[in-house]
């Protein structure tokens, strides 16, 4: 990779991750036929179609980006006794053990190494209070939910800020006796409870609190996935780290759950402008003008961590650049995503010379002392993850000579086709086999 400055181009980045594995979940479970247009064909959705497709749940694709999903119903979920694969995702693994533990049938989840790594008891301690039979092996998957297991309503105050426990504990909840309540430390993204109205939910919310009773039937609908905010990021700081040109994302997802990385942005200088804000559908989108930003370092304030928590990679990136300090705390969060994220980013940024001081929960990082190149040449080890993958791509902006990064292929489990649509904007990336 080696470093240009100009960034041009109006651009379409792929459909919300999060959006996409809720709207294959709910649409399984629904009544009635349900379409997604928008939708996330990377790895780790395409993931939760096969998982509910061995399940018996019939899923067209009758476009790359659109999916027609056949309802089965609450109780039309077939078991399978092969174990279901979750690859790299996360999300689906979690929100799986949701749903999985009030089926009548009994199922085990695997993943690829760094999933396999991933703590679950966060999601299983709270399912097993509601009666589910849940094992996992020293926290860690393989996952076996047991069928047949009685479910409770529970009243559950999260110790973590997760969207992801959030959302395994309320889709538990839809077979669940009584009431189920979640009270979160923090606000995390709300796509489960806007997606369960959709589909006919009724759902209570009053402060940090989510209320949901077992309804008798949920019912299939249209869900229009828009452009993935944590995909835009890194097209967001790019087009700030350029000198030269404009960028325009269009139809970017603009959940207010899922917008901190364009605050922190706007607060360190950021010239970006929101244009056309569409509030119609339950997902709010808007189209983003990106152009060449003096940034400022910044502190991050506490309520934005959950807010942003996919993009602090690139805002790494973003702070390397930016003339004075900045700092993130309260992070640890970072530490069990698809990466030790806080690990890897240091060792990357110290391979490029970047001056910077790890922390427990985030990272105190110097920025740039003049305009010249912020980041030397130099190899970086991605060890997978996708964001890390993308966020030192971007880095490449601001670099001295060309940046390797290693280890490259799981950038499809988010955003497939990057490469192509960064170097269609002026970023010069290389594929190497
Ligand atoms: C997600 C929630 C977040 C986020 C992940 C997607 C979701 O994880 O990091 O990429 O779709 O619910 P946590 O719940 O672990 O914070």
């Amino acid at each position: 990779m080696t470093p240009t400055t100009r960034l041009a181009g109006r651009i379409r980045v792929p459909g919300d991750k999060s959006v996409s594995h809720r709207a294959l979940m709910l649409g399984a479970i629904a009544e009635g036929v349900t379409t997604a247009d928008g939708f996330l064909a990377s790895e780790d959705c395409l993931a939760t179609l096969k998982a509910l497709s061995a399940l018996g749940v019939k899923i067209e694709r009758p476009a790359p980006t659109s999916v027609r999903i056949e309802g089965v119903g609450l109780r039309g979920l077939r078991g399978v006794t092969a174990a279901l694969d979750m690859g790299n995702a996360g999300t689906a693994m979690r929100l799986f053990m949701g749903l999985l533990s009030g089926q009548s049938f009994t199922s085990t989840l695997i993943g690829d190494s760094s999933l396999m790594r991933r703590p679950m008891e966060r999601a299983a301690a709270p399912l097993r209070r509601m009666g589910a039979s849940i094992e996992t092996r020293e926290g860690k998957p393989p996952v076996v939910i047991q069928g047949g297991c009685d479910l409770t309503g529970i009243d559950f105050d999260m110790p973590v800020a997760s969207a992801q426990v959030k959302s395994a504990v309320l889709l538990a909840g839809l077979y669940a006796r009584g009431e189920t309540r979640v009270t979160e430390p923090a606000p995390t993204r709300d796509h489960t409870e806007r997606m369960l109205q959709g589909f006919g939910v009724d759902l209570g919310r009053e402060g940090a609190t989510v209320t949901l009773r077992a309804p008798t039937k949920l019912t299939g609908c249209h869900v229009d996935v828009p452009a993935d905010f944590s995909s835009a990021a890194f097209f967001m700081v790019a087009g700030c780290l350029a000198s030269e040109g404009e960028l325009h994302l269009e139809r970017v997802g603009m959940n207010p759950t899922r917008t901190g990385l364009l605050d922190i942005l706007l607060a360190m200088g950021a010239n970006i402008e929101v244009r056309d804000l569409r509030t119609a559908g339950p997902e709010p989108t808007a189209d983003l003008i990106i152009r060449p930003s003096r940034l400022r370092g910044i502190e991050v304030r506490p309520e934005w961590v959950p807010l942003a928590i996919d993009e602090f990679p690139v805002f790494f990136i973003a702070a390397a650049c930016a003339e004075g300090e900045s700092v993130l705390r309260g992070a640890e969060e970072l530490r069990v995503k698809e990466s030790d994220r806080l690990a890897v980013m240091s060792a990357g940024l110290t391979a490029l010379g970047v001056d910077h001081e790890l922390l427990h929960d985030g990272m105190r990082l110097a920025g740039a002392h003049s305009n010249g190149p912020v980041f030397q040449s130099g190899r970086i080890d991605s060890h997978g993850d996708h964001r890390i993958a993308m966020s030192f791509a971007v880095a490449s902006l601001r670099a001295a000579g060309p940046i390797e990064i290693d280890d490259t292929a799981n950038v499809a489990t988010s955003f497939p086709g990057f490469a192509a649509l960064a170097r269609g904007c002026g970023l010069e990336l290389r594929e190497v086999a």
